[in-house]
C-alpha cells in the first residue's frame, strides 16, 4: 500500500517568513506539494510512531493537500494523525494542539491574509513540537532537501472522510478528526476572567467581531457568542470560504473598512471593533471612535495582562519584532522586565519563549500573542482587551490615552510599495546600505541621524546569528525609519518603510498620524529616493 514515487525537483520552495507560500496553480504542478511535504519529512529525524497535526485555514486547495498530507504521513511513518473536521484548524489552535498532545509537529496549511481562490495562494508551513514555526535550521534543510529530492512516499487510498468527528486508521497509523474548537476554546476559558466579561456582555457592552469569511468564524461564534454570551450576530462573517468571500482576510484599515467606518460613525457606533485574518493569528483592534494600532496594542496588552488569571502573577519580558514601534520597550523599562527585538517573523520568538524571557510577544503586522502557544493568535488578543474592558471599565480609548499619557505616544505608520520591480527593490536597500556608515551626524530638514545599521540579531538562546533583517535610520530624540522588503509576498518585491515619532508630551497626543510624521516621511524618500526607484508616486498601502 505504500508507493514510493519518483519526481524532479523544484528550485523555487524555498520558505519565507512564514512556510513556502505561492500561487494556487504553481502549488498545482505536478508533485509540487508532495515534493515539499516529502522535503519536510526528510529533514526530520525521529518521528516514526509519533503524532504529526494536519489542518489549515479552509482556502482553496485545502482539502486536496490534506488528504495527500495524512496519506504522506502514513507513509513515512507517523503513528497518528489529529485532523481538525473539514480540514479546519487555525493557526494558533494548531500550535496548541502540538503543545497539548505532545505531538512530533505540524503542518498547517494556509497563505494567512492573502486571499484565496484557484488563481490566488496557498501555502504549506511546518511546526515543531513547542508549537512554533520551524526555525531557519529546519527551513533550510527542508529548502536544499527540495532541490535534490527524487522521490516521496504516499498510501495508496481512496480519500478519507474528514466532515466527521472520528477515529480512522490508514495502514498503521490513526487518523483521528477533532473538533478544531474545543481545545482552544478550552485554553481560552482558562486563560481569561469569562464570568467577568459574560457580564460585561449583560451590561449591554456592543461588540462586533468581523470573521472575515475565514477560519476563526466557528472558533469566534462558540467563545464569544455561546460562552461569553454576546448577542447573536456580534460575529460576522463566520462561514469559512475557500475563497473568502472574495476580498482580502487581512484585518486591516484597507480590507477591513466597513468594521473601521462603523466604528468611526460617532456615538452609536459599538463599544468594541475585532477582526482576524485567514488563519486566525491576527488581529485588528478598534474601539468607538478609536483604531488601535497594533504596536499600541501590543504595549497596552503588556502593560494590563496581570488583569487576566492567565497572567495575574505579571510577566517575565516582552519581545517585539525590530519594525515594530517602540511603544513596548517604554512597559518593559517602567516594569523593571526584559524587553526583546527580534527580526521579523514569529519564528525568532521561539527561543524568548521556551526559555521564559518572555511572556507576550508582538509585531506591527498585527500579530500579538504570548506563552500560551508559540504563534501569535489573533482571538488571545481579542479575548485579553475584552477581559482589561471588563474589569476596568472604561472604553478602549480611555484606556489607550491613559496610556499614552503615562509611557509617552509612539506616533507609527507604515507604508507599503507592492508589487516593485524586484530588482529596483533589492537595488533601493542596496543604496541604503552602503551609504549607512556616512549616515551618523547627517541632518535631513530638522532631523540628525544618530544612528544607522542593517539590524542583525542574535538570538541570546542559542546564539544564532540573523543578519540583513532591515535598514535602521534612528533620529535624535527616538524617531525612526526602517526600510524592508517584506519575505511573504507571492509576486514581485514590497517595500515596507515604517515610521515611527516618540512624543512624550500628552499636550501633543492628538495630532493626525500622517501629518505627525510629515517630516519623517519626507526624510525616507530623501534617503531611499523611493519615488524614482520603484517609480510609485504614493504607497499601494498606508497602516
Ligand atoms: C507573517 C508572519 C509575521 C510577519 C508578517 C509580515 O504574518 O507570520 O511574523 O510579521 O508575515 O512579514 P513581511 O515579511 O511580509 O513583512
Ligand atoms: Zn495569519
Amino acid at each position: 500500500m505504500i508507493k514510493t514515487i519518483a519526481t524532479k525537483p523544484y528550485d523555487d520552495q524555498k520558505p519565507g517568513t512564514s512556510g513556502l507560500r505561492k500561487k494556487v496553480p504553481v502549488f498545482q504542478q505536478e508533485n509540487y506539494a508532495q515534493n515539499f511535504i516529502q522535503s519536510i519529512f526528510d529533514s526530520l529525524e525521529d518521528f516514526a510512531g509519533r503524532t504529526l497535526v494536519i489542518g489549515g485555514d479552509g482556502r482553496y486547495f485545502n482539502r486536496e493537500v490534506i488528504q495527500i498530507a495524512i496519506k504522506m504521513a502514513a507513509a513515512n511513518g507517523f503513528g497518528k494523525v489529529m485532523v481538525g473536521k473539514g480540514g479546519i484548524l487555525s493557526t494558533p489552535a494548531a500550535s496548541n494542539l502540538i503543545r497539548k498532545y505532545k505531538a512530533f509537529g505540524g503542518i498547517i496549511l494556509s497563505a494567512s491574509h492573502n486571499p484565496g481562490g484557484p488563481t490566488e495562494d496557498f501555502g504549506i508551513k511546518y511546526n515543531t513540537s513547542n508549537g512554533g514555526p520551524a526555525p531557519e535550521k529546519i527551513t533550510d534543510a527542508i529548502y536544499a532537501r527540495s532541490k535534490v529530492i527524487d522521490s516521496y512516499k504516499i498510501f495508496d487510498a481512496p480519500d478519507l472522510d474528514l466532515d466527521a468527528i472520528a477515529t480512522l486508521t490508514l495502514g498503521d497509523m490513526i487518523v483521528e478528526i477533532i473538533d478544531p474548537v474545543a481545545d482552544y476554546a478550552e485554553l481560552m476559558e482558562e486563560l481569561f476572567d469569562f464570568p467577568a466579561i459574560r457580564n460585561l456582555f449583560g451590561l449591554g457592552f456592543q461588540m462586533v467581531f468581523d470573521a472575515m469569511s475565514a477560519v476563526t468564524g466557528p472558533y469566534a461564534k462558540e467563545i464569544i457568542e455561546r460562552r461569553l454570551g454576546a448577542p447573536e450576530g456580534t460575529v460576522r462573517n463566520f462561514t469559512p470560504l475557500p475563497d473568502f468571500g472574495g476580498h482580502h482576510p487581512d484585518p486591516n484599515l484597507v480590507h477591513a473598512k466597513e468594521l473601521y467606518d462603523e466604528m468611526m460613525s460617532g456615538g452609536d457606533a459599538p463599544d468594541f471593533g475585532a477582526a482576524s485574518d485567514g488563519d486566525g493569528d491576527r488581529n485588528l483592534i478598534i474601539g468607538r471612535g478609536i483604531f488601535v494600532t497594533p504596536s499600541d496594542s501590543l504595549a497596552v496588552l503588556a502593560a494590563n495582562a496581570q488583569l487576566a488569571p492567565g497572567y495575574s502573577k505579571g510577566i517575565a519580558g516582552i519581545a517585539r519584532s525590530m519594525p515594530t514601534s517602540t511603544a513596548a520597550d517604554k512597559v518593559a523599562e517602567k516594569r523593571g522586565i526584559g524587553m526583546y527585538e527580534t527580526p521579523t517573523g514569529w519564528k525568532f520568538f521561539g527561543n524568548l519563549l521556551d526559555a521564559g524571557k518572555v511572556t507576550i510577544c508582538g509585531e506591527e503586522s498585527a500579530g500579538t500573542g504570548s506563552d500560551h502557544v508559540r504563534e501569535k493568535d489573533g482571538l488571545w488578543a481579542v479575548l485579553l482587551w475584552l477581559n482589561i474592558l471588563a474589569v476596568r471599565g472604561e472604553s478602549v480609548e480611555d484606556i489607550v490615552t491613559q496610556h499614552w499619557a503615562t509611557y509617552g505616544r509612539n506616533y507609527y505608520s507604515r507604508h507599503d510599495y507592492e508589487g516593485v520591480d524586484s530588482d529596483a527593490a533589492n537595488g533601493l536597500i542596496a543604496a541604503l546600505r552602503e551609504k549607512l556608515p556616512s549616515l551618523p551626524g547627517t541632518k535631513i530638514g530638522d532631523l540628525t541621524v544618530a544612528t544607522a545599521d542593517d539590524f542583525a540579531y542574535h538570538d541570546p538562546v542559542d546564539n544564532s546569528v540573523s543578519r540583513n533583517q532591515g535598514i535602521r535610520v534612528l533620529f535624535a530624540g527616538g524617531s525612526r525609519v526602517v526600510f524592508r522588503l517584506s519575505g511573504t509576498g507571492t509576486s514581485g518585491a514590497t517595500l515596507r518603510v515604517y515610521i515611527e515619532r516618540y512624543e512624550p508630551d500628552a499636550n501633543r497626543h492628538n495630532l493626525e498620524t500622517q501629518a505627525a510624521l510629515a517630516d519623517l516621511i519626507a526624510a525616507a524618500e530623501t534617503l531611499a529616493d523611493i519615488r524614482a526607484r520603484t517609480g510609485r508616486d504614493a504607497p499601494t498601502v498606508i497602516t
